[in-house]
């Protein structure tokens, strides 16, 4: 599969691992998540590897600089290729210090979890993180090639299954019903086949949006954003030490398909199928008690899709097809919140 963006093509693979390295130019240099290192390294035992700790605090000016110096000491020029290797932190990471280095240089995106393989490795963005707040500083940087290579799957440990499957489910919600009722037939478990089958259908979903709207202008890139608006308010509510992205996403998918049907947008019955659909899979499907409604709301009211302060929300028409809402009321966002 090829994908086209900013004018140019992103090659998807997919291969194992004893294949790896063979599309890549002689000049490659890797950057892989430490763990990553440690459980696969010896697949790229041949290239220049820099490491970098596992965790979302990588995401920094002080790792770019570092990797970007880095890069340069060892030689890495215009023809040369970084290899971000990892979950979606080296994913935007290394993305982002291609995208920098010498005015952006070639990158090969090798995703090594589920979240990174159907999310975060394809549509191009590439960033890190500031004190002010996450993904602040960076850049679209879509990468020469994706490298699928199910494979690494098998280390990954089960809570990060979890955080990638919010996500697949989530494509089936806003874009394909047949999709959703075959997870609804048989959930993620794991089983590498599986995953294979199911990275392809969401990189394909995924390149379909992006593809039509490149740098978000349109409205339709956000309907990707489902479940996030109240999921990242939840996640920001509790500091990033609580639910992780993908249990908050989640929890927000099934209270922004309730809002949906509060304002008559969403068909009524499919909160409770999603949410149904979504405790079966093992996530989380309640916003937690302790958190105040309006302390969220406050935070949705900086959600990049909110203009002037006025809430906005991508919400599904049906199972299967979403649509960014503006102007939507406050008072029946904190009706859904507090919804038993
Ligand atoms: N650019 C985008 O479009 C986009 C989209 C979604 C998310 N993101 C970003 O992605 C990041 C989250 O990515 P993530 O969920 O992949 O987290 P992550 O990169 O932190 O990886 C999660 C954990 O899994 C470990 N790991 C990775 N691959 C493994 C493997 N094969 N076996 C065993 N352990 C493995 C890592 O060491 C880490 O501890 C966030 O920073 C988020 O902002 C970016
Ligand atoms: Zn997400």
């Amino acid at each position: 599969m090829v994908i086209k963006l900013l004018n140019r093509e992103t090659r998807i693979r997919f291969c194992g691992l004893n294949d790896l390295t063979s599309t890549w130019p002689t000049q490659a240099y890797v950057v892989a998540d430490e763990n990553v290192q440690d459980l696969h390294g010896a697949a790229w035992s041949d290239y220049n590897t820099i490491t970098v700790p596992p965790g979302e605090e990588s995401k920094s000016w002080e790792e770019t600089g570092r990797i970007v110096r880095e890069l340069i000491r060892e030689g890495a020029d215009r023809r040369s290729a970084v290899v971000a290797l990892g979950g979606g932190v080296v994913g935007d990471l290394a993305g982002f210090a291609a995208a920098v280095l010498m005015r952006g240089i070639n990158l090969i995106q090798v995703p090594t979890t589920l979240l990174a393989m159907v999310d975060s490795s394809v549509g191009g963005k590439t960033g890190i993180d500031l004190p002010e707040g996450k993904n602040l500083a960076g850049s679209f940087w879509p990468a020469a090639e994706v490298t699928v290579v199910p494979e690494v799957l098998k280390t990954l440990p089960k809570s990060q299954w979890l955080n990638g499957s919010a996500e697949v489910w989530k494509y089936g919600a806003i874009m394909d019903r047949a999709f959703f009722e075959e997870l609804e037939g048989s959930p993620i478990s794991g089983d590498l086949d599986q995953a294979e089958r199911i990275v392809r259908k969401c990189i394909e979903l995924k390149a379909d949006v992006v593809q039509k709207d490149e740098f978000e202008t349109t409205g339709l890139r956000a309907i990707l954003n489902f479940g996030h608006t109240v999921g990242h308010s939840i996640e920001w509510a509790q500091n990033y030490q609580g639910l992780a992205h993908g249990e908050a996403v989640s929890v927000g998918m099934v209270a922004e398909a309730r809002l949906g049907e509060e304002l008559k947008i969403t068909p009524a019955g499919t909160a409770e199928r999603l949410r149904r659909a979504l405790k079966m899979q093992g996530l989380p499907v309640d916003v937690p008690t302790e958190l105040d409604p309006q302390e969220l709301i406050q935070a949705m009211r900086r959600d990049k899709k909110a203009v002037d302060g006025g809430l906005a929300f991508s919400l599904l028409e049906d199972l299967g097809a979403c649509k960014l809402f503006r102007d939507v009321s406050s008072d029946e966002v904190c009706k859904v919140l507090t919804a038993p």
